[in-house]
Protein backbone atom coordinates (compact mmCIF):
# COMPACT_ATOMS: atom_id res chain seq x y z
CA UNK A 1 0.00 0.00 0.00
CA UNK A 2 2.88 2.52 0.87
CA UNK A 3 4.65 1.94 -2.70
CA UNK A 4 1.08 2.33 -4.60
CA UNK A 5 0.79 5.92 -3.02
CA UNK A 6 4.14 6.64 -3.77
CA UNK A 7 3.47 5.78 -7.17
CA UNK A 8 0.60 7.77 -6.86
CA UNK A 9 2.70 10.86 -5.80
CA UNK A 10 5.42 10.43 -8.71
CA UNK A 11 2.46 9.89 -11.35
CA UNK A 12 -0.15 11.96 -12.09
CA UNK A 13 -2.96 11.31 -12.46
CA UNK A 14 -2.14 7.44 -10.90
CA UNK A 15 -2.04 5.18 -13.42
CA UNK A 16 -2.07 1.37 -13.18
CA UNK A 17 1.08 -0.34 -13.55
CA UNK A 18 2.03 -2.23 -16.22
CA UNK A 19 2.20 -5.03 -13.80
CA UNK A 20 -1.05 -4.68 -12.91
CA UNK A 21 -2.28 -4.58 -16.33
CA UNK A 22 -0.75 -8.00 -17.20
CA UNK A 23 -2.70 -9.01 -14.09
CA UNK A 24 -5.86 -9.69 -14.84
CA UNK A 25 -5.84 -11.75 -18.44
CA UNK A 26 -9.18 -12.96 -19.70
CA UNK A 27 -9.31 -16.82 -18.19
CA UNK A 28 -11.02 -19.67 -20.02
CA UNK A 29 -14.30 -20.15 -17.61
CA UNK A 30 -14.36 -17.87 -15.78
CA UNK A 31 -18.16 -16.44 -15.64
CA UNK A 32 -18.08 -12.61 -15.15
CA UNK A 33 -21.92 -12.68 -14.91
CA UNK A 34 -21.61 -14.50 -12.03
CA UNK A 35 -18.82 -15.10 -10.11
CA UNK A 36 -20.36 -18.12 -8.08
CA UNK A 37 -19.92 -20.00 -10.98
CA UNK A 38 -16.51 -19.56 -10.97
CA UNK A 39 -16.26 -20.51 -6.92
CA UNK A 40 -18.30 -23.42 -7.58
CA UNK A 41 -15.62 -25.10 -10.07
CA UNK A 42 -12.60 -24.04 -8.32
CA UNK A 43 -14.49 -25.56 -5.39
CA UNK A 44 -14.78 -28.89 -7.61
CA UNK A 45 -11.29 -29.36 -8.42
CA UNK A 46 -10.19 -28.19 -4.78
CA UNK A 47 -12.33 -31.05 -3.40
CA UNK A 48 -11.13 -33.61 -6.07
CA UNK A 49 -7.08 -32.28 -5.12
CA UNK A 50 -8.05 -32.93 -1.72
CA UNK A 51 -9.10 -36.26 -1.91
CA UNK A 52 -6.05 -37.09 -3.33
CA UNK A 53 -3.84 -35.61 -0.43
CA UNK A 54 -1.87 -38.77 1.76
CA UNK A 55 -4.80 -39.01 4.45
CA UNK A 56 -2.33 -38.04 7.40
CA UNK A 57 -1.42 -34.57 5.83
CA UNK A 58 -5.19 -33.14 6.15
CA UNK A 59 -5.89 -31.06 9.41
CA UNK A 60 -8.88 -32.89 10.86
CA UNK A 61 -6.55 -36.27 10.45
CA UNK A 62 -3.70 -34.69 12.45
CA UNK A 63 -2.87 -37.30 16.07
CA UNK A 64 -4.09 -35.33 18.52
CA UNK A 65 -0.95 -35.27 20.59
CA UNK A 66 0.32 -32.82 17.72
CA UNK A 67 1.07 -29.29 18.84
CA UNK A 68 -0.62 -26.90 15.62
CA UNK A 69 2.19 -24.90 13.82
CA UNK A 70 0.52 -21.66 12.56
CA UNK A 71 2.02 -19.37 9.99
CA UNK A 72 1.32 -16.17 9.35
CA UNK A 73 1.31 -13.93 5.93
CA UNK A 74 -0.57 -10.84 4.85
CA UNK A 75 -0.89 -8.63 1.96
CA UNK A 76 -0.82 -11.20 -1.05
CA UNK A 77 -1.99 -9.27 -3.60
CA UNK A 78 -2.39 -11.79 -6.13
CA UNK A 79 -3.65 -9.97 -8.90
CA UNK A 80 0.41 -9.40 -9.65
CA UNK A 81 0.66 -12.63 -11.50
CA UNK A 82 4.74 -13.10 -9.49
CA UNK A 83 2.58 -13.08 -6.02
CA UNK A 84 -0.20 -16.04 -7.59
CA UNK A 85 2.87 -17.88 -8.79
CA UNK A 86 4.43 -17.36 -5.07
CA UNK A 87 0.99 -18.62 -3.56
CA UNK A 88 1.16 -21.46 -6.55
CA UNK A 89 4.89 -22.82 -5.21
CA UNK A 90 4.01 -23.25 -1.55
CA UNK A 91 4.57 -26.95 -0.64
CA UNK A 92 1.43 -29.24 -1.00
CA UNK A 93 3.20 -32.00 1.27
CA UNK A 94 4.58 -30.29 4.29
CA UNK A 95 1.70 -28.02 5.52
CA UNK A 96 -1.62 -30.22 5.67
CA UNK A 97 -1.13 -30.18 9.92
CA UNK A 98 -0.39 -26.58 9.76
CA UNK A 99 -3.08 -23.58 9.90
CA UNK A 100 -2.38 -20.35 7.99
CA UNK A 101 -3.26 -16.74 9.01
CA UNK A 102 -4.02 -14.32 6.14
CA UNK A 103 -4.51 -10.65 7.36
CA UNK A 104 -5.84 -9.58 4.24
CA UNK A 105 -5.39 -7.93 1.24
CA UNK A 106 -5.35 -11.28 -1.20
CA UNK A 107 -6.62 -9.79 -4.06
CA UNK A 108 -8.60 -6.84 -5.87
CA UNK A 109 -10.51 -9.28 -8.27
CA UNK A 110 -13.26 -11.70 -6.55
CA UNK A 111 -11.61 -13.97 -8.79
CA UNK A 112 -8.36 -14.10 -7.87
CA UNK A 113 -9.55 -13.81 -4.14
CA UNK A 114 -11.27 -17.03 -4.63
CA UNK A 115 -8.68 -18.85 -6.43
CA UNK A 116 -6.02 -18.02 -4.47
CA UNK A 117 -8.19 -19.32 -1.10
CA UNK A 118 -8.84 -22.22 -2.78
CA UNK A 119 -4.94 -22.85 -3.58
CA UNK A 120 -4.23 -22.18 -0.06
CA UNK A 121 -6.91 -23.70 1.58
CA UNK A 122 -5.34 -27.07 -0.74
CA UNK A 123 -2.34 -26.63 1.08
CA UNK A 124 -3.15 -26.03 4.65
CA UNK A 125 -5.21 -27.79 6.95
CA UNK A 126 -6.70 -24.37 8.28
CA UNK A 127 -6.95 -21.50 6.65
CA UNK A 128 -7.91 -17.57 8.68
CA UNK A 129 -8.72 -14.90 6.80
CA UNK A 130 -9.77 -11.29 7.34
CA UNK A 131 -10.68 -8.37 4.64
CA UNK A 132 -8.44 -5.44 3.31
CA UNK A 133 -9.15 -2.59 1.77
CA UNK A 134 -7.93 -4.04 -1.75
CA UNK A 135 -10.18 -6.75 -1.10
CA UNK A 136 -12.86 -4.41 -0.92
CA UNK A 137 -12.13 -2.73 -4.10
CA UNK A 138 -14.85 -3.00 -6.48
CA UNK A 139 -13.42 -0.85 -9.28
CA UNK A 140 -12.55 -3.96 -11.71
CA UNK A 141 -15.55 -6.10 -10.58
CA UNK A 142 -17.78 -4.86 -13.21
CA UNK A 143 -20.46 -4.32 -11.21
CA UNK A 144 -21.27 -7.50 -9.82
CA UNK A 145 -21.06 -5.79 -6.65
CA UNK A 146 -23.73 -2.59 -5.56
CA UNK A 147 -21.35 -1.48 -3.10
CA UNK A 148 -17.93 -2.65 -0.82
CA UNK A 149 -20.06 -4.24 1.79
CA UNK A 150 -22.05 -6.45 -0.61
CA UNK A 151 -18.39 -7.45 -1.84
CA UNK A 152 -17.32 -8.36 1.40
CA UNK A 153 -20.56 -10.45 2.07
CA UNK A 154 -19.88 -11.71 -1.15
CA UNK A 155 -15.79 -12.72 0.14
CA UNK A 156 -16.99 -13.86 3.37
CA UNK A 157 -19.64 -16.43 1.71
CA UNK A 158 -17.02 -17.64 -0.66
CA UNK A 159 -14.56 -18.57 2.70
CA UNK A 160 -17.74 -20.37 4.54
CA UNK A 161 -18.04 -22.54 0.90
CA UNK A 162 -14.03 -23.20 0.29
CA UNK A 163 -14.35 -23.98 4.40
CA UNK A 164 -11.97 -21.21 5.31
CA UNK A 165 -12.11 -19.63 8.75
CA UNK A 166 -13.73 -16.25 9.57
CA UNK A 167 -15.10 -16.59 12.97
CA UNK A 168 -13.10 -17.44 16.35
CA UNK A 169 -11.80 -20.92 16.56
CA UNK A 170 -9.90 -22.81 19.36
CA UNK A 171 -7.80 -25.25 17.93
CA UNK A 172 -5.55 -27.47 20.92
CA UNK A 173 -5.55 -24.71 23.34
CA UNK A 174 -4.30 -22.04 20.54
CA UNK A 175 -7.48 -19.33 20.25
CA UNK A 176 -7.21 -17.71 16.62
CA UNK A 177 -9.58 -14.77 16.23
CA UNK A 178 -9.98 -12.61 13.60
CA UNK A 179 -11.41 -8.89 13.85
CA UNK A 180 -12.93 -7.14 11.21
CA UNK A 181 -11.03 -3.20 10.82
CA UNK A 182 -10.85 -0.21 9.11
CA UNK A 183 -8.61 3.33 9.27
CA UNK A 184 -9.74 6.31 10.60
CA UNK A 185 -7.82 9.99 10.27
CA UNK A 186 -8.11 10.55 13.98
CA UNK A 187 -6.01 7.67 14.40
CA UNK A 188 -3.18 9.59 13.91
CA UNK A 189 -1.89 11.65 16.91
CA UNK A 190 1.88 13.14 16.06
CA UNK A 191 2.46 15.97 14.69
CA UNK A 192 1.74 16.46 11.13
CA UNK A 193 4.80 17.73 8.99
CA UNK A 194 4.09 20.56 7.34
CA UNK A 195 7.60 22.09 5.71
CA UNK A 196 6.86 20.02 2.59
CA UNK A 197 3.58 19.83 0.22
CA UNK A 198 2.13 16.67 0.64
CA UNK A 199 -0.28 14.96 -1.75
CA UNK A 200 -4.06 14.74 0.07
CA UNK A 201 -5.35 11.31 0.86
CA UNK A 202 -7.93 11.22 -2.06
CA UNK A 203 -4.79 11.98 -4.14
CA UNK A 204 -2.30 9.45 -2.45
CA UNK A 205 -4.89 6.24 -1.65
CA UNK A 206 -6.91 4.63 -4.14
CA UNK A 207 -9.19 3.46 -1.70
CA UNK A 208 -11.14 6.67 -2.02
CA UNK A 209 -11.90 5.54 -5.35
CA UNK A 210 -12.02 2.29 -6.28
CA UNK A 211 -14.40 1.23 -2.77
CA UNK A 212 -18.23 2.37 -2.19
CA UNK A 213 -19.39 3.06 0.14
CA UNK A 214 -23.29 4.13 1.15
CA UNK A 215 -23.45 7.69 1.79
CA UNK A 216 -23.84 6.72 6.19
CA UNK A 217 -20.58 5.56 5.84
CA UNK A 218 -17.45 8.30 4.74
CA UNK A 219 -14.49 7.40 4.79
CA UNK A 220 -13.47 10.62 6.26
CA UNK A 221 -15.00 10.17 10.09
CA UNK A 222 -14.82 7.36 11.95
CA UNK A 223 -18.20 6.08 10.46
CA UNK A 224 -16.33 3.10 8.68
CA UNK A 225 -14.32 2.39 11.18
CA UNK A 226 -17.02 1.85 14.09
CA UNK A 227 -18.97 0.02 11.36
CA UNK A 228 -16.40 -2.74 10.79
CA UNK A 229 -15.50 -2.69 14.50
CA UNK A 230 -18.98 -3.21 15.38
CA UNK A 231 -18.93 -6.63 12.91
CA UNK A 232 -16.78 -8.22 15.63
CA UNK A 233 -19.72 -8.23 17.99
CA UNK A 234 -21.52 -10.71 16.18
CA UNK A 235 -18.75 -13.05 17.16
CA UNK A 236 -19.03 -11.70 20.87
CA UNK A 237 -20.27 -15.20 21.92
CA UNK A 238 -17.37 -17.37 20.15
CA UNK A 239 -14.50 -15.11 20.64
CA UNK A 240 -16.08 -15.58 25.01
CA UNK A 241 -15.87 -19.41 24.24
CA UNK A 242 -12.05 -19.40 22.69
CA UNK A 243 -11.23 -17.19 25.42
CA UNK A 244 -12.16 -19.81 28.23
CA UNK A 245 -10.47 -22.73 26.06
CA UNK A 246 -7.52 -21.46 25.00
CA UNK A 247 -3.84 -21.35 26.46
CA UNK A 248 -2.46 -18.75 24.56
CA UNK A 249 -4.85 -16.77 22.15
CA UNK A 250 -3.58 -14.98 18.25
CA UNK A 251 -5.85 -12.04 17.25
CA UNK A 252 -5.28 -10.41 14.14
CA UNK A 253 -6.77 -7.64 11.76
CA UNK A 254 -5.90 -6.11 8.20
CA UNK A 255 -5.28 -2.41 10.11
CA UNK A 256 -2.72 -1.57 12.01
CA UNK A 257 -3.98 -1.30 16.08
CA UNK A 258 -1.02 1.38 17.53
CA UNK A 259 0.67 4.07 15.31
CA UNK A 260 3.87 3.24 17.16
CA UNK A 261 3.74 -0.30 14.62
CA UNK A 262 4.73 2.23 11.73
CA UNK A 263 7.65 4.86 11.63
CA UNK A 264 7.19 8.66 12.50
CA UNK A 265 5.80 10.37 9.73
CA UNK A 266 9.04 12.31 9.07
CA UNK A 267 10.63 8.79 8.34
CA UNK A 268 7.90 8.20 5.23
CA UNK A 269 7.86 9.45 1.59
CA UNK A 270 4.10 9.95 2.20
CA UNK A 271 3.94 11.51 5.79
CA UNK A 272 0.24 11.39 5.87
CA UNK A 273 0.31 7.73 6.00
CA UNK A 274 -0.93 7.15 9.46
CA UNK A 275 -4.20 8.70 8.60
CA UNK A 276 -4.93 5.52 6.43
CA UNK A 277 -3.49 2.91 8.26
CA UNK A 278 -5.00 1.97 11.53
CA UNK A 279 -7.99 2.13 14.13
CA UNK A 280 -8.39 3.17 18.10
CA UNK A 281 -11.42 0.53 17.99
CA UNK A 282 -9.26 -1.85 17.19
CA UNK A 283 -6.77 -1.47 19.88
CA UNK A 284 -9.23 -1.20 22.40
CA UNK A 285 -11.12 -4.37 21.15
CA UNK A 286 -7.88 -6.59 21.00
CA UNK A 287 -6.91 -5.43 24.37
CA UNK A 288 -10.37 -6.33 25.82
CA UNK A 289 -9.79 -9.80 24.37
CA UNK A 290 -5.94 -9.90 25.29
CA UNK A 291 -6.88 -8.43 28.56
CA UNK A 292 -6.75 -11.15 31.43
CA UNK A 293 -3.46 -12.95 29.65
CA UNK A 294 0.17 -12.84 30.77
CA UNK A 295 2.49 -11.36 29.19
CA UNK A 296 4.27 -13.57 26.44
CA UNK A 297 1.09 -15.08 25.90
CA UNK A 298 -1.00 -12.81 23.52
CA UNK A 299 0.04 -12.15 20.23
CA UNK A 300 -1.56 -9.71 17.37
CA UNK A 301 -0.80 -10.48 13.87
CA UNK A 302 -1.90 -7.47 11.21
CA UNK A 303 -0.94 -6.17 7.73
CA UNK A 304 -1.33 -3.39 5.30
CA UNK A 305 1.46 -0.89 5.96
CA UNK A 306 3.88 -3.54 4.11
CA UNK A 307 6.55 -3.01 6.57
CA UNK A 308 7.50 -6.16 8.21
CA UNK A 309 7.16 -5.68 11.87
CA UNK A 310 7.87 -7.38 15.45
CA UNK A 311 7.71 -5.98 18.78
CA UNK A 312 6.41 -6.33 22.03
CA UNK A 313 3.82 -3.29 23.38
CA UNK A 314 2.62 -3.69 26.76
CA UNK A 315 2.64 -7.16 27.09
CA UNK A 316 1.43 -7.73 23.51
CA UNK A 317 3.57 -9.03 20.41
CA UNK A 318 2.84 -7.27 17.01
CA UNK A 319 3.82 -8.88 14.01
CA UNK A 320 3.44 -8.26 10.46
CA UNK A 321 4.81 -10.60 7.63
CA UNK A 322 4.10 -8.90 4.32
CA UNK A 323 4.56 -10.18 1.01
CA UNK A 324 3.75 -7.33 -0.25
CA UNK A 325 4.37 -5.98 -4.50
CA UNK A 326 7.51 -7.94 -6.01
CA UNK A 327 9.10 -4.57 -6.39
CA UNK A 328 9.18 -3.84 -2.73
CA UNK A 329 10.32 -7.67 -1.82
CA UNK A 330 13.47 -6.36 -4.37
CA UNK A 331 14.38 -3.73 -2.28
CA UNK A 332 13.77 -5.63 0.97
CA UNK A 333 16.61 -6.60 2.66
CA UNK A 334 15.29 -10.03 4.08
CA UNK A 335 13.37 -10.56 0.47
CA UNK A 336 10.17 -12.67 1.89
CA UNK A 337 9.66 -15.43 -0.71
CA UNK A 338 11.83 -17.99 0.59
CA UNK A 339 10.64 -17.06 4.45
CA UNK A 340 7.05 -16.65 4.23
CA UNK A 341 4.56 -17.64 5.36
CA UNK A 342 6.16 -17.41 8.68
CA UNK A 343 6.11 -19.39 11.20
CA UNK A 344 4.63 -17.48 14.55
CA UNK A 345 3.66 -20.28 16.98
CA UNK A 346 4.52 -23.91 17.08
CA UNK A 347 4.60 -25.57 20.44
CA UNK A 348 4.27 -21.80 22.38
CA UNK A 349 5.20 -18.25 20.55
CA UNK A 350 8.17 -18.50 18.00
CA UNK A 351 11.47 -16.41 18.01
CA UNK A 352 11.45 -13.01 16.53
CA UNK A 353 10.84 -12.38 12.70
CA UNK A 354 14.31 -11.00 11.46
CA UNK A 355 14.86 -9.41 10.07
CA UNK A 356 12.82 -6.82 10.70
CA UNK A 357 14.48 -3.34 10.12
CA UNK A 358 11.81 -0.68 11.28
CA UNK A 359 10.75 -2.65 14.70
CA UNK A 360 14.34 -3.34 15.16
CA UNK A 361 15.25 0.38 14.61
CA UNK A 362 12.62 1.20 17.44
CA UNK A 363 13.90 -1.57 19.76
CA UNK A 364 17.22 0.68 19.96
CA UNK A 365 16.01 4.20 18.96
CA UNK A 366 13.42 6.31 20.84
CA UNK A 367 10.36 7.64 18.79
CA UNK A 368 10.40 11.22 18.16
CA UNK A 369 6.57 11.82 17.48
CA UNK A 370 7.40 16.06 17.94
CA UNK A 371 10.53 15.64 15.68
CA UNK A 372 9.19 17.51 12.10
CA UNK A 373 12.60 17.17 10.69
CA UNK A 374 12.37 14.78 7.62
CA UNK A 375 14.85 12.00 7.18
CA UNK A 376 17.21 12.71 4.07
CA UNK A 377 15.99 10.03 1.75
CA UNK A 378 12.49 11.96 2.50
CA UNK A 379 13.62 15.39 2.23
CA UNK A 380 15.26 14.61 -1.17
CA UNK A 381 12.65 13.34 -2.66
CA UNK A 382 10.49 16.46 -1.88
CA UNK A 383 13.13 18.44 -3.33
CA UNK A 384 13.30 16.69 -6.60
CA UNK A 385 9.77 16.41 -6.57
CA UNK A 386 9.08 20.27 -5.97
CA UNK A 387 11.81 20.57 -8.49
CA UNK A 388 10.14 18.49 -11.14
CA UNK A 389 6.49 19.62 -10.56
CA UNK A 390 6.98 23.20 -9.13
CA UNK A 391 6.31 24.22 -5.33
FE1 LIG B 1 -4.08 -2.83 2.84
Amino acid sequence: MFDEMLMAMVRSPPSQSPLLQQANPPRDGFDRRNPRNHLRSVRNRCAKRQRNLPANRLYNCRSEAESPRVFVVSDLHTDYPENMAWVRRLSRAWHGGDVLVVAGDVAETYRNFVSTMAELKERFGAVFFVPGNHDLWCRREEGKFMNSLEKLNALLDACSELGVETGPRTIDGLGIIPLFSWYHKSFDKEKDITDVKIPSLEMACKDFHACKWSPQLSNNGVALALHFDMMNEMNHNAIKEVQTTSNHIITFSHFVPRQELCPEKRMLFYPNLPKIIGSDFLEKRLRSIHGNFVSGSACHLFGHTHFCWDSVVDGIRYVQAPLAYPRERKRRMNGGEDWLPFCIYFKGFTDKLSPAYWSDYYSENKREPKNTDLAPWVAKFYTRHTRRRGP
